[in-house]
């Protein structure tokens, strides 16, 4: 719940001098799976997130890539907390969000918005263009004869015409309709701004504007991303820090540059591998590692280290005990046994994370024993430093493989979730 002592500490400061805009500790979300015909049973759980830390400063971007199903919406919902996380936290600017109420959410909602991935479902097909950017400010108060210029001006600052005010989505082409969406989640002057896959579903030539648009926006407004990608590509030059995903945990976590300079483990380096360079000649000649098969179950995921089923480089311990993140030089963490690019020395001058899932074993890469719970706030600026350790490892929170709250809880989470976070987000998608 937040507190006035919460509040208080919205003027922290991370290591390097920036406000902690957002904290994820050890969050966890499972879906129950429902079955029964005449009594309505939970049989599984989907391990969507489980047990996920990171941090991002204010005006940062942070990076969240892995293959489909790896539980990124999920995680995006519940940074904007249209799902309530079955446990741990998540703090926006030193206020706990994870548990808040729909009335204690309203001033959050504002500062806090989501972008979808697909502008054509995520746009109502019967409401003008006017009707859907306008809508967050309608509905947030905001005096009527103030809606129509401000939507002009949005509009004209995503590279529309103001003009336009009047169209429908379907006038519009994938790249200007995204655009909509994006001045829809500018409408209440956001600090934070969640995009999830925003350019997945546009042509390449058309990421690239918006992604420069999202760029501009960011340096003008001071916004704050995380922003949510499938291929490693797509986030190289907007990310600060980049987390690797895999069935719902992070693999890898580091400052943008170092990932692809010196990616650490094997599924990186796979996801590296996937990215076509240009010169088809030196795309032949490189010696790339190619991940095969499909991700494991996400109802029944593979003992000790997720990714073992398919990581060539997996031996005994892989299946025994799940890695804890080794934190290398520069806050570059990895969350292997058998880690790449890095030396023996780098090896043994590691420390273990707190970041680490509370599940992590003790066993470092070179086979000594971590020491759990290092200094919160020790190591790297930003992704990693200070949001985990402090009172969680240990306390039950999560890891204990149950499904919690019942919030998430639903096979059809999408209505809830629209009514919850009102048109600022989602009112505006069809169907509903
Ligand atoms: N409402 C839901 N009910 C049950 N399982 C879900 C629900 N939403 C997502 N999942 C499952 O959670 C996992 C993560 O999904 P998602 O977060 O959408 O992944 P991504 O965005 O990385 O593709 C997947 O296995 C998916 O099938
Ligand atoms: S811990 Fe083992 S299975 Fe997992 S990525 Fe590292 S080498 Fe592969
Ligand atoms: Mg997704």
């Amino acid at each position: 719940m937040s507190t006035t002592a919460d509040a208080a500490k919205q003027g922290d400061l991370g290591a390097n001098g920036r406000h902690r805009m957002l904290e994820i500790e050890h969050a966890q979300l499972y879906f129950p799976v429902r079955a029964g015909v005449l009594v309505d049973r939970t049989v599984a759980h989907v391990h969507a997130v489980d047990d996920v830390s990171l941090q991002l400063q204010e005006g940062h971007t942070l990076g969240i890539v892995g293959e489909s199903g790896c539980g990124k919406s999920t995680l995006a919902r519940c940074i904007v907390r249209l799902l309530e996380p079955t446990s741990g936290s998540v703090r926006f600017r030193g206020t706990d969000i994870t548990h808040l109420g729909r009335k204690e959410l309203e001033p959050i909602r504002r500062e806090v918005q989501l972008v979808f991935q697909d502008p054509t479902s995520s746009l109502n097909p019967r409401k003008r263009v006017g009707q859907i950017v306008g809508g967050p400010m309608r509905l947030h108060g905001i005096e009527k004869d103030k809606v129509e210029p401000r939507v002009r001006e949005l509009l004209e600052r995503v590279g529309l015409s103001p003009e336009h005010i009047n169209r429908f989505p379907h006038e519009f082409s994938g790249g200007q309709r995204q655009r909509i969406g994006v001045a829809r989640a500018l409408a209440l002057d956001p600090r934070l701004i969640v995009l999830d896959e925003p350019v997945s579903a546009l042509d390449v030539s058309i990421q690239a504007q918006v992604i420069n648009l999202l760029d501009d926006l960011q340096d003008d407004f001071g916004l704050s991303y995380v922003f949510i990608a499938h291929d490693l590509s797509v986030v190289r030059h907007v990310s600060d820090y980049i987390a690797v995903m895999y069935l719902g945990k992070v693999m890898e976590l580091s400052p943008a540059k170092q990932l692809y300079d010196k990616p650490i483990h094997p599924y990186t380096e796979a996801l590296l591998g996937a990215i076509p360079i240009p010169d088809p000649e030196e795309n032949r000649a490189r010696d790339r590692m190619v991940i095969g098969g499909e991700p494991a179950n996400p109802l029944d995921p593979p003992s000790g280290c997720r990714f073992r089923t398919r990581c060539p480089r997996a031996t005994d311990v892989c299946a025994e005990i799940e890695p804890p993140f080794a934190e290398y030089s520069g806050g570059h963490l990895a969350a292997c046994h058998h880690p790449l690019s890095v030396s023996q020395e780098e090896i043994a001058g590691a420390t273990r994370s707190p970041l680490s899932p509370l599940s992590a074993g003790e066993v470092m890469p070179d086979g000594r024993q971590g020491t759990r719970g290092g200094a919160p706030g020790a190591g790297s600026g930003t992704a990693g430093s200070g949001t985990a350790g402090s009172g969680t490892a240990g306390s039950g929170m999560a890891g204990s493989g149950t499904a919690g709250s019942g919030t998430a809880g639903s096979e059809a989470p999408s209505a809830t979730e629209r009514d919850e976070q009102g048109p600022a987000a989602d009112g505006e998608a069809t169907g509903s």
